[in-house]
């Protein structure tokens, strides 16, 4: 047997591999023909004859078996040889689910083939799967179960209306009355459990269900526009939350624009806010996105900025009409720590760059007075509202939520 690297020359006749030996790689045959035989206790069985193109010798390189039957060349054969780690490192990399089919296959193919054999000589029953099973096939199959399970969940929850869409009012900070809203996707399960967006936005996307979701809060965001701006007593506009994998979606401007045609609403209501991180892992479609977008007049915010490494020089190169710091900061601030100077200037530098700023997770009073203080222009947080459903939001935004005169918190 002639091995030059990846190839191997084979003669007439010769042996392979044999039935029995450990093996860690497949072949491809590229000329020649190889037999494929078992030894059975009635003698030897031809399985099959293969010819270029033909893949072997793959059951032994992906469940580390041995082999199951012999190979022998019956003519002068090349075969291209591929090694255990080149499939590895694929299949490691391959959906869970799909590696236990894969296995559970393999593994089916054997233990039948061995039985027909068993019953031929013996009658003999052969063990079963489950006592055989060894820890690296069960941590496979629980882990596959548990994403089949949680894929099953989530497509249960949709149909059951277990996605609900709620309201956050973004205060202005000069007069303490509402001005907008972001709107925010939770998971209420059965049991009481509520998960944001994020923890199953992904998960949604692997089983092709984002659509329906960006589909559903895009509906509601937009259905509720109208009721919470006459409750407000004026303008208001309303902000929801777009994935990188959302925004890549091709279809997405359409149903965008889709939305508001449905609820005739003008497309200058709507803010779209990408997270800094998106803005920076995927600038060429998110920047294509939002311009589209901005084209029809939807605006674009940054969401949690100064969480990651931009700057404002650099937001420069998207359509970017509001600013939203990051949490973190707000919550440094009241503690005595964080920078005053860092937030004030960034506000200020987004102020001369036409940005409308927003400062998220304001809980406290002492909070509010900072912020407000150094020169935001809204507001967002627990002190004023927690995001509500509709009507429980329709409830508290007739009214100021502090008094800007005193700084009193009415709220
Ligand atoms: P492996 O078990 O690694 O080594 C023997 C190879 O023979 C096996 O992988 C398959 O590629 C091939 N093989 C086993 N059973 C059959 C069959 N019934 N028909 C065709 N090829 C087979
Ligand atoms: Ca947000
Ligand atoms: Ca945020």
């Amino acid at each position: 047997m002639l091995t030059n690297g990846n190839r191997q020359s084979v003669a007439p006749g010769q042996v392979i591999f044999a039935e029995g030996e450990a093996g860690d790689c497949a072949y491809l045959i590229e000329s020649g023909i190889v037999e494929i035989s078992t030894s059975r206790a009635s003698g030897s069985i031809v399985l099959a004859r293969l010819h270029a193109g033909d893949l072997f010798g793959e059951m032994a390189l992906i469940d580390h078996g041995v082999r199951s039957a012999t190979a022998r060349a019956l003519e002068a054969t090349t075969l291209a040889v591929i090694r255990r780690d080149q499939v590895l490192r694929k299949m490691d990399a391959a959906d869970p689910l799909i590696k236990l089919f894969l296995r559970v296959l393999l593994r089916r193919l054997r233990e039948t083939s061995s039985r027909v054999d068993a019953s031929l000589v013996s009658g003999a029953m052969m063990e079963s799967e489950q006592t055989r099973d060894d820890t690296g096939f069960r941590r496979l199959r629980e882990q596959a179960m548990g994403i089949l399970e949680r894929e099953q969940r989530l497509e249960e929850a949709l149909w059951m209306g277990e996605f609900k869409v709620f309201f956050q009012p973004m205060v202005e900070l000069a007069t303490g009355r509402a001005a907008g809203f972001e709107a925010l996707l939770r998971w209420h399960q059965p049991d009481g459990t509520v998960l944001e967006a994020e923890d199953f936005i992904g998960l949604a996307g692997d089983i092709g269900l984002m659509g329906e979701l960006t589909r559903l809060v895009l509906e509601r965001a937009c259905a509720a526009i109208m009721p919470l701006q006459e409750r407000v007593g004026r303008r208001a506009f309303m902000s929801l939350n777009l994935s990188a994998r959302q925004l890549g979606e091709p279809e997405v401007i359409e149903e965008v624009l889709a939305a508001l045609q449905t609820s005739g609403v003008t497309a200058d209501h709507l803010l779209v806010e990408v997270t800094e991180g998106v803005l920076i892992d995927d600038p060429v479609r998110v920047g294509a996105a939002l311009r589209r977008l901005k084209v029809h007049g939807v605006s674009a915010g940054v969401d949690d900025f100064g969480t990651g490494y931009s700057s404002l020089s650099c937001l420069q190169r998207f359509p970017i009409d509001v600013l939203k710091l990051d949490r973190s900061f707000v919550a440094a601030l009241a503690d005595g720590g964080g920078s005053p100077k860092i937030v004030r200037a960034i506000a200020r530098l987004s102020q001369e760059l036409g940005l409308v700023t927003v400062a998220e997770g304001i809980e406290r009073v002492e909070e509010l007075a900072l912020i407000r203080e150094l020169g935001y222009d809204l507001g967002q947080g627990f002190l004023f509202a927690p995001a509500l459903p509709l009507d429980e939001a329709m409830a508290i935004v007739g009214t100021p939520f502090f008094d800007p005169a005193s700084t009193a918190f009415v709220g």
